[in-house]
């Protein structure tokens, strides 16, 4: 099945073409008109998916080697997101289903990050622990087969990569704040400060990411840091932070697996970009674990993952019609459905 894949919920407008699981073309516009902001600007968002859409999906069936005509099913992320955002994507992707006479399948953005670990070559085996870490959301999730997924954990206040994004703003590093960070963090002491492994009261699965912000800020104030000229103690705490980040996200993960006595676990998400969470998984290898993790052009958003996740939501619903009719009424949604997840 040939598929056209969009994703438009945030600041990536990314267009993919699909043969079965097959990525043919995923090309990614990241949107740096943001970067002078320090942070997302949702209007700006919406109008720059506006302006490159067209021309992306040209490139995305170029690359491709295949003529519009040719693609059976479109899909775009339809949840969570900026709504003005979520609406670009979602309805050039139902017109398009619409004058192809295509099937048309929404598709929810943090289930496309967990289905990212299925591209490539080394598709996890169920059941698996998926521990998803974006921008905005941190889950926890147990997946025993497709799409029947239940939530183990999540963030009861910051997402992973928004810690690492304000943490990066208040040493000013720039934004996105997890990349820099990375970086840096190589030339830097992880123990030059401890900061605190939250947890959350009987629910152990459970993340809270808003303290070790607080953390970070007050022992820039204690300490009297100058960020411009203590230039290797900013690099020293930005170590510190990310690897107090690396062992939450890691003991939990790992806990879980050992009470579920799961084996197979996935990351994904823009964080799990992360070299030094990503090097602490890896280890796990040598004691029987299999780690899945995206390649990086798979981590961040990406239409390929939500192409793929269409393509599972597809063949696991019995009535293809569905995604002929009722699926076109599905509107945008800013927040991620817990419940129905
Ligand atoms: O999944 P994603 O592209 O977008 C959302 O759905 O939110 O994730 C973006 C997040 C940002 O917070 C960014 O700082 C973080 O992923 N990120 C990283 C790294 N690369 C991206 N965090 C830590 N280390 C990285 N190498
Ligand atoms: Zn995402």
């Amino acid at each position: 099945m040939i598929i056209l894949a969009f994703e438009t919920s945030c600041d990536e407008t990314s267009v993919a073409v699909l043969n079965d699981e097959e990525i043919l073309s995923n090309i990614i516009f990241s949107q740096y008109s943001h970067i002078k902001f320090g942070g997302v600007v949702p209007e700006i968002a919406s109008r720059e998916h506006l302006k490159y859409i067209v021309t992306l999906t040209e490139d995305a069936l170029k690359k491709a080697g295949k003529k519009i005509q040719e693609i059976e099913l479109v899909s775009a992320t339809y949840q969570p997101g900026l709504i003005g955002a979520l609406l670009i994507g979602l309805n050039f992707a139902k017109a398009t289903a619409m004058t192809l006479n295509s099937y048309f399948v929404p598709v929810n953005h943090i289930q496309a990050h967990l289905y990212s670990s299925f591209i490539g070559s080394k598709r996890p085996v169920f059941p698996f622990l998926s521990l998803i870490i974006s921008g905005g959301h941190t889950l926890l999730v147990l997946v025993k087969d497709y799409f029947k997924h239940k939530i183990i954990g999540h963030t009861v206040d910051d997402a992973a990569g928004e810690a690492f994004d304000k943490v990066a703003k208040m040493l000013r590093l720039g934004y996105p704040g997890g990349p820099v960070i990375d970086r840096i963090s190589q030339s830097g002491d992880k123990h030059f400060c401890r900061f605190p492994i939250a947890s959350v009261r009987n629910k152990p699965f459970h993340f809270s990411f808003s303290g070790i912000k607080t953390s970070v800020l007050y022992y820039m104030r204690e300490n009297k840091i100058d960020i411009k000229k203590d230039r290797q103690t900013v690099i020293d705490i930005a170590a510190s932070f990310q690897y107090t980040m690396v062992e939450t996200l890691f003991r939990k993960t790992f806990k879980a697996a050992d009470e579920f006595g799961i084996k197979n676990i996935c990351l994904s998400g823009g964080v799990s970009a992360n070299s030094a969470l990503k090097e602490k998984f890896n280890s796990l290898v040598q004691k029987g674990y299999r780690i899945y993790i995206p390649d990086k052009e798979y981590t961040t958003d990406n239409a390929a993952m939500i192409g793929i996740t269409a393509l599972y939501r597809f063949r696991s619903t019995k009535d293809k019609q569905y995604y002929r009719n009722e699926s076109f009424s599905i509107n945008a949604k800013p927040k991620l459905d817990y419940e129905n997840f």
